[in-house]
């Protein structure tokens, strides 16, 4: 079996920085409000879990799940919710916690479902902004990377379900 070339592109030194420079951001902006993250599983798991214990005013968190990708490293347009929201999130401020944006598809679809709820603004947060391949013009608020193009795994991200535990992120070359 040929083994897969993990190309290093994000250190956790630097990751643990960018997530803390992020965190202090969300909470100057969101100082007065009541601030709701919703996390994008599986992949923004571990983003959420470091960045919400930097974040330093009141939060409430919940996760919603999404598929569009299965065994390939090309998005499917075929988006799937695998888990609804549970908390109440009508007259809320909602930040949505992704792991990375490639076409927008499903940050898009999040974004319609959370605003059928009638939040009072739903803004968006994403580790890695990845351009290349960007279909929807969709506007991220807060970015602690950005990346042209590849296809990364660790720190949450996933090729057909494996590497998330990998503590720094990887292009993955095959
Ligand atoms: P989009 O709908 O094309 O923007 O894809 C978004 C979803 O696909 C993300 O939530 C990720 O879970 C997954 N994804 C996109 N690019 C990558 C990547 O480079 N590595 C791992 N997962 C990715
Ligand atoms: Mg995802």
């Amino acid at each position: 079996m040929l083994m897969p070339e993990f190309i290093p592109v994000l250190r956790k030194e630097e990751i643990d920085k960018k997530v803390a420079a992020v965190a202090r951001r969300i909470s100057a902006d969101y100082r007065d409000a009541e601030l709701i993250m919703v996390g994008v599983l599986n992949g923004a798991f571990i983003f959420l879990s470091d960045l919400i214990r930097k974040i330093s005013i009141p939060v409430k968190v919940d996760f919603v799940g999404a598929s569009s990708y299965g065994s390939e490293t090309v998005s499917s347009e075929n988006i799937q919710l695998t888990k609804k929201l549970e908390i109440e999130i009508k007259d809320k401020y909602v930040l949505v916690i992704e792991d990375i944006v490639d076409t927008g598809l499903t940050l898009a679809y999040i974004i319609d479902y959370l605003n059928s709820f009638n939040p009072r603004s739903v803004k968006t947060c994403a580790l890695i902004d990845k351009r290349e391949r960007r279909k929807i013009s969709i506007e991220l608020d807060y970015v602690c990377h950005r990346l042209r193009k590849g296809f990364c795994v660790g720190y949450g991200l996933d090729y057909d379900g494996q590497y998330r535990n990998l503590p720094e992120i990887y292009h993955l070359k095959s």
